[in-house]
């Protein structure tokens, strides 16, 4: 993890250097204000510092610029001892000379309190029988430098044949702390690779080290040519790698490193640790930047200052610590993938402080975690996707459905005669859907005919109306229909059924007619809820029935013949008024249903044998009809098919007899004048029954004979 960070850490730097070149965006400062912050191509970041002000105490780097480029060094500092500066040792077999050497900088890395720096490779060589060359450093730093060497980042290492390098706290101290060996018995057995005894050995640093300087145990003087030399250093760990050709030749690793080995120190800022929880910082206190945080030292007194995870920068500058972006440096560096996951199926969000990595829409889960699945499985969405193309499907087919039916609606409407009905004032012509609103959506049945069902509708609250939806019109009719529908929508008098409009956008056309409320004479005289009438009202009847069809054959311009008079097809209202219904237009439609080859249609109980026969529909037929009906309203018998007439006439007299004998009409006490009047009104019927058609009444003859009965008795009471 530390490994996977110093790559981070390298890398943000190096992004930076590159936004930098790029000139995209400054970098980051790394310095305060105003201050220097390269020497040559080392990053001199606060509180390291060159200029005055621009560092810390101890902090202080030199830059000499007679180099090129110019070379960094810790600087001796204010205190006039050796603090920070090595003291270098050279002698051949009987020299003590020595002097001192400033130590050089590699680099700083704030985030780990680390700074490295360039160390002597130390030499003990017998180069010729005669010579004897040491070559020794010692590593100063005062108690009160902010640099310690680091434990854990550095080793002490031995290269040579016969080699035993020791660290000592200074050149001239007698015991060593530690020390390293490899003594091989032939040189050749040196093995290249880690540095485990064959010609190379190591050995942990103490802790916590100030002084250091490197030594060897006793040297054999003797082996001069080819392996002269013993090395030591105090160099970074894993930094080395041992060649067994090392150990050959005079001088080899000075030469292979000229400037020296790396090794790390440890810094720490200030004299005291952390200020406690709760407690303010000192004046002096480090950390200036905010998104950062205060660590102990572990190695000495004082601490560093960190940013906050997912922060970077230099937090002992104020605003030092900016957010990283994670997701640009995974964009821009795919190693770091693994440093900060997001898998595939996330999308990356920087976030100040940190990432986000939520599922792609439709998912669900982590996508740090890289557990992001479908939220949907693969079913699911198959079964919706299923469901939606079949819904779509409908649709179309429902509009398409829709498109053909008000096709075949506009088909039919031109068919029944529309475009001549919509110019008839006197019709209405309803809209299919009008209708279906009108009638409840056909709810409420008024009565279930042969031809077809009648309902109940309203053109509003207070206008009822009977619809009249029938079951098929012979083809061959059609073109009369219009006709028919404009006549009878002519047809205006208070004994005959209003017919209101129709609908013409359905195959057999819907017929809307007036509401008569009290249903028919067939239900009054014979049906179940019989209704007792008088002599008077059942006079009354009849006259306006006959005034109504005589209405009906007395139209100028085209006489209509209603051809199926019935009781059922006189209808009352709440005043017991008799209004004729069914004549005309439903004899068109009621052609096909009845099945009769022949044009002949009505019922057979009422039909006028002589129509029957000839096919021939006259106002004699409507009379004769009539004449049955009268039978009816007179006797409250009904009438039977194969009763010939002669019967219906000889009933009537029987009838006539009864009365006279019992004297009572209709449960009431009849008087002379009563049966008077049935005598005129059973006469009437006979006359209408005359099997010779020329010698039956006309109905208008019939009208005015029953309305002469009625002031006749209205003039007796
Ligand atoms: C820079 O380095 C040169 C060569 O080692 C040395 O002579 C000179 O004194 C140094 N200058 C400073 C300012 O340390
Ligand atoms: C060994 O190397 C040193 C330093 O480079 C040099 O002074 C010395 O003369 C060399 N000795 C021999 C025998 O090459
Ligand atoms: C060193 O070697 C040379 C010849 O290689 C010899 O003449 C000389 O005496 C030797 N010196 C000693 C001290 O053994
Ligand atoms: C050095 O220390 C590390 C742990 O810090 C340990 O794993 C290693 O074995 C030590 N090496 C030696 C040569 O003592
Ligand atoms: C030094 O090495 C030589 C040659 O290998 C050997 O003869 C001699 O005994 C060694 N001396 C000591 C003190 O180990
Ligand atoms: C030692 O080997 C490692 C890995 O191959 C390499 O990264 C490093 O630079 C090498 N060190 C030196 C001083 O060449
Ligand atoms: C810590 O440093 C401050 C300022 O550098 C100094 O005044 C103080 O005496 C030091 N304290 C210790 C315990 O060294
Ligand atoms: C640092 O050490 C001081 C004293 O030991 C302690 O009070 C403080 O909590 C520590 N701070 C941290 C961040 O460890
Ligand atoms: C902390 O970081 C955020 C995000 O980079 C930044 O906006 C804010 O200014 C920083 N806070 C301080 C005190 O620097």
């Amino acid at each position: 993890m530390v490994g996977k960070i110093a790559v981070a850490v390298m890398l943000i730097l190096a992004a930076a250097n590159n936004i930098a070149v790029h000139g995209e965006q400054a970098p980051p400062a790394i310095t305060l204000p105003g201050c220097p912050d390269k020497c040559g191509d080392v990053s001199i970041p606060y509180p390291f510092g060159m200029a005055p002000g621009c560092f810390l105490d101890g902090f202080e780097v030199s830059c000499n610029r007679t180099f090129d480029p110019p070379r960094a060094f810790l600087a001796r500092g204010s205190q006039q001892n050796d603090e920070g500066y090595y003291l270098s040792y050279e002698a051949a077999v009987t020299s003590t000379n020595y002097w001192s050497l400033p130590v050089e900088l590699v680099d700083v890395t704030l985030s780990r309190g680390e700074a490295r720096a360039y160390g002597a490779v130390v030499t003990d060589c017998t180069p010729t029988n005669e010579s004897y060359h040491v070559y020794r450093r010692q590593l100063t730093m005062l108690d009160s430098s902010p640099f310690v060497l680091s434990s854990s980042r550095n080793v002490l290492t031995g290269v040579g044949w016969n080699v035993q390098a020791q660290l000592t706290k200074s050149l001239y101290s007698s015991g060593y702390m530690l020390s390293c060996a490899s003594l091989l018995q032939f040189p050749e057995t040196a093995a290249s690779g880690s540095c485990s005894g064959m010609g190379c050995c190591e050995a942990n640093v103490t802790a916590g080290l100030r002084y250091s300087s490197v030594t060897f145990a006793h040297k054999n003087n003797s082996f001069w040519s080819p392996n002269p030399c013993s090395y030591g250093m105090v160099v970074e760990k894993n930094w080395y790698n041992f060649s067994k050709d090392d150990i050959y030749g005079n001088q080899t690793l000075p030469r292979k490193f000229p400037r020296g080995v790396p090794f790390v120190l440890d810094f720490a800022v200030g004299n005291a640790s952390c200020p406690a929880q709760g407690q303010p910082p000192l004046d002096s206190y480090a950390c200036r930047s905010g998104n950062s945080s205060c660590v102990n030292a572990t190695s000495s007194a004082g601490y560093i200052c960190k940013c906050w995870d997912h922060y970077d920068g230099n937090p002992y500058i104020p605003g030092g610590c900016q957010d990283i972006d994670e997701c640009d440096l995974r964009t821009k560096f795919p190693e770091l993938r693994d440093v900060y996951p997001c898998s595939d199926d996330g999308i990356c969000k920087n976030t100040p402080g940190d990432y986000e990595c939520p599922c792609k829409p439709g998912m669900k889960g982590d996508g740090k975690a890289g557990t992001c699945t479908e939220k949907f499985p693969l079913v699911a969405r198959v079964i919706v996707g299923t469901v939606g193309g079949l819904l779509v499907l409908a649709t179309l087919v429902f509009v398409f459905l829709l498109r053909k039916e008000k096709q075949k609606m506009k088909e039919f409407f031109i068919r029944n005669g529309g475009p001549i009905l919509e110019n008839a004032k006197s019709i209405k012509i309803f809209k299919k859907e009008e209708l279906k609103r009108m009638t409840r959506t056909y709810s409420h049945v008024l009565g279930n005919g042969a031809f077809g069902m009648v309902y109940k509708g309203f053109l509003d609250e207070q206008h009822p109306v009977a619809v009249k939806k029938s079951m098929k019109v012979d083809k061959t009719q059609k073109d009369q229909f219009a006709n028919e529908v404009i006549i009878q929508s002519q047809v205006i008098h208070k004994n005959i059924v209003r017919l209101i409009g129709c609908c013409l956008e359905v195959d057999v056309p819907i017929l809307v007619y007036e509401f008569v409320s009290n249903g028919s004479l067939q239900d009054i005289l014979h049906g179940e809820n019989k209704v007792p009438l008088t002599l008077d009202k059942r006079l009354a009847i009849a006259t306006e029935s006959a005034e109504g069809l005589a209405y009906m054959h007395s139209k100028t311009s085209t006489s209509i013949q209603h051809g199926d008079v019935k009781p059922a097809n006189i209808l009352l209202d709440d005043q017991f008024n008799p209004k004729i219904s069914d004549f005309g237009i439903s004899r068109l439609i009621a052609r096909d249903v009845a099945e009769h080859t022949n044009d002949v249609i009505g019922d057979n109980n009422y039909m006028d044998p002589v129509y029957r026969e000839t096919g021939l529909l006259t106002n004699k037929s409507d009379v004769y009809s009539f004449g049955l009906v009268l039978f009816e309203i007179i006797t409250g018998k009904k009438v039977v098919y194969g009763g010939a007439s002669s019967f219906v006439k000889s009933y009537l007299d029987t009838y006539l007899t009864e009365i006279r004998a019992n004297k009572v009409l209709f449960d009431k006490e009849t008087g002379e004048k009563d049966i008077e009047h049935l005598h005129c009104l059973i006469e009437i019927s006979k006359e209408c029954l005359d099997n010779n058609v020329d010698k039956r009444p006309e109905m208008t003859d019939i009208a005015e004979r029953l309305q002469g009965i009625i002031r006749a008795r209205r003039f007796l009471n």
